[in-house]
């Protein structure tokens, strides 16, 4: 983002909300939130998740919002301009979409390519037990799958034109949830589903572990777009007297909400397809495998699924590409290059990052970074979401409870309302949050290395 510009706001209310909304929900929501409730104990996952977005992620956002809203400027501006010495923050947090935007695209290949199953009437084949593995397993197929979701988001970034996707995904969005909620709401009714729901729903306090800590954590930032420094961006553009703890609560519900609502589809899907006991072993490809079985079974489900993915699509495009907007606007501030140049540079280490990611379910599959049975993918994902965002997170707190002070944002929001949960705020900033995440964080290493189980 250029500094010295003037920054245009957001002309209405809702419009923050909404645009904030729109970068937070995405596959984060369809895709990684099913599988990880999945894999990590159903119930205990999300009560994890709901008290961790309640407190943490509330805290976390609105001290976000405000250093962007009080700064004007995006995330390494932002924190340069406070303090001289914590820039190199802006700059950890500037590497999280570089990490993320490949793999998501990987993803968001994937679902093109079901689109294109649903149009070619594939349906049936697409429900088979090995059809996704096949799919992934391959060279070429995927990769170019990928290289044409990666190239759709660098037209639109590079012709400007995101206002029009952006007018279209206002409309495609409700579409989302509603079939979603039709979609679930088939599944729950489904002879086998029970057992399913009460997985989802019932924690089971035996499976709670630092590891369902930190996949919930890790999925809170994801999901929200969190400690990666776009909702500093966002909130640089919010007007001074929107309330900034409303938005907050807004764009949480309706994350949260959607994303309950996916696995709602997914988790009891799981159920009645293949039996309860196989949720364990979920991991990224849960939402294709499962999916593809239900709309099967559903009369007019080969037409419910092609449009299911064309409108995932658009959910996973409008996150892409402000992904890659955050990514082209990091290296505009900082070479003298154009921006015609920049996206072109970016769209081929996006590529070719991604690539790695592509392969490592085919030829590459023999790297197994994080132990028997993860794949490269999975590696990038932890990386970002379970290493990198608790830092940029811990080193937030810090910044925003004892270096700048709690009082800084309680001033900046309060210049548009009342702070009707500051006490909990500053709480959590200074004591709460802090402590858990070095908590989660060193169990966590130590966890990979093998040392302790926890
Ligand atoms: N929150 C998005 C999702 O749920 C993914 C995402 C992560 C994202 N970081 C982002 C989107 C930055 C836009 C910008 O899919």
């Amino acid at each position: 983002m250029n500094e010295v510009k003037k920054r245009s706001t957001f002309s209405s209310k809702l419009g923050f909300v909404l645009a904030a909304a729109g970068s937070a929900v995405g596959l984060g929501n369809l895709w990684r939130f099913p599988y990880l409730a999945a894999k990590y104990g159903g119930g205990i996952f999300l009560l994890t998740y709901v008290l961790l977005a309640v407190t943490f992620g509330f805290a976390l956002m609105v001290a976000e919002i405000a250093l962007g809203r009080k700064t004007g400027l995006s995330v390494v501006g932002a924190y340069k301009k406070l303090n001289k010495k914590w820039a190199f923050l802006g700059y950890i947090s500037a590497a999280v979409p570089i990490i993320i935007l490949p793999y998501y695209s990987v993803i968001g290949g994937w679902v093109t390519k079901y689109i294109g199953t649903y149009v070619m009437g594939e349906g049936t084949a697409a429900a088979g037990p090995d059809y996704f593995n096949n799919f992934i397993s391959g060279t070429w197929e995927p990769i170019i799958w990928f290289a044409i979701f990666v190239l759709a988001t660098a037209l639109v970034v590079l012709f400007g034109v995101e206002k029009g996707i952006e007018r279209v995904s206002k409309f495609m969005m409700p579409v989302l949830v509603i079939l979603s909620i039709g979609i679930a709401i088939y599944v729950i009714t489904r002879p086998g589903a029970l057992a399913g729901l009460k997985y989802y729903f019932v924690p089971d306090f035996s499976k709670l572990s630092s590891k369902t800590f930190l996949a919930a954590i890790g999925q809170l930032f994801y999901s929200l777009s969190l400690a990666m420094g776009i909702m500093i961006t966002y909130g640089s553009y919010m007007k001074k007297d929107a309330n900034i703890e409303n938005s907050v609560f807004q764009i949480e519900l309706f994350d949260s909400g959607f994303a309950l609502i996916a696995g709602l589809m997914i988790v009891p899907g799981v159920a009645v397809f293949s039996g309860v006991e196989n949720l364990d072993a979920s991991g990224p490809g849960l939402m294709f495998q499962v999916l593809p079985q239900v709309f099967d079974n559903m009369a007019g489900g080969h037409i419910i699924g092609g449009l299911f993915f064309i409108l995932v699509l658009f959910a996973a495009l409008t996150s892409s590409i402000s992904l890659m907007e955050t990514v082209v606007s990091i290296f505009q501030d900082k070479c003298k290059l154009s921006r015609r140049t920049i996206v072109i540079l970016v769209t081929i280490g996006t590529l070719l990052i991604g690539l790695l990611s592509s392969l490592g379910f085919g030829v590459l599959s023999f790297i197994q970074p994080l132990g028997e049975g993860t794949s490269l993918l999975d590696f990038f994902d932890f990386i970002s979401n379970s290493v990198i965002m608790p830092i940029v997170a811990l080193l937030t707190c810090i910044f925003v409870g004892y270096v700048i002070k709690t009082k800084t944002i309680s001033d900046e929001v309060k210049l548009s309302s009342k702070f009707h949960f500051e006490k909990m705020f500053i709480v959590i900033t200074k004591y709460i949050a802090p402590i858990g995440l070095v908590l989660i964080l060193v169990s966590s290493v130590l966890n990979t290395l093998g040392v302790i189980t926890l």
